[in-house]
């Protein structure tokens, strides 16, 4: 439950910052991508941690009397967006270490810790670099549309069982 909280809390501020970003005054513009560049990596260590707590933790079975069809589409959701939550960031990345102004502007997390990128990117020559920087820009974009149809698919479904079905849905993800 706190991993699906805090991930969820995370990915609604990313798009929160994308969607407001170029309003904002030139010099807060890049603070808001470098504090963006941080909770996606936050997004991925969460993601990570999830996935071996969900391993050791399995989760309690859905009701018995959900149809063949809900289950099969809201296991697929929830593949796909347990896939999102790691391709987001991933491809953020790559794109965030091909770019020609990494060296000039080092990764530091929420201002403070010291970051990495990935030096295989990194390290390539500046025309590969731009070519990988344009191509994951895309990919990364793409694949967010993809993020908030699975997000509206997720709760719709959620809140079918919740309101239309009169499932306790939403208190399988509450404490308590
Ligand atoms: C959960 C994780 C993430 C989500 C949901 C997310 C979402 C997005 C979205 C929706 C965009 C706008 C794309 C477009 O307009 O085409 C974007 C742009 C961007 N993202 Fe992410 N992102 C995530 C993680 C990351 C990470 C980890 C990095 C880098 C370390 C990153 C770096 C960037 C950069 C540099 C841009 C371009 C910003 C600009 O200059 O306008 N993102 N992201």
């Amino acid at each position: 439950m706190v991993f699906h909280w805090l991930v969820a809390l995370g990915i609604a501020c990313q798009f929160l910052i994308i969607w407001t970003v170029d309003s904002l005054p030139k010099d807060a513009e890049r603070p808001m991508i470098n504090l963006h560049k941080s909770i996606g990596l936050t997004v991925l260590g969460l993601a990570i941690m999830r996935l071996l707590w969900r391993y050791a933790n399995p989760p309690p079975a859905m009701p018995d009397d959900y149809r063949p069809w809900e289950r099969l589409l809201a296991h697929a959701a929830h593949y796909s967006l347990y896939a999102l939550i790691f391709l987001m960031p991933i491809t953020g990345w790559i794109h965030d270490s091909a770019w020609k102004g990494a060296a000039a502007n080092p990764l530091r997390l929420y201002g403070v810790i010291p970051w990495f990128r990935l030096g295989f990117i990194k390290d390539q020559d500046p025309a590969t670099k731009q070519q990988i920087h344009d191509t994951f820009a895309q990919i990364h974009g793409a694949l967010g549309w993809v993020l908030l149809a699975l997000i509206a698919l997720h709760v719709a479904g959620a809140l079918k069982h919740q309101w239309l079905d009169r499932k306790p849905e939403l208190q399988r993800m509450l404490p308590g």
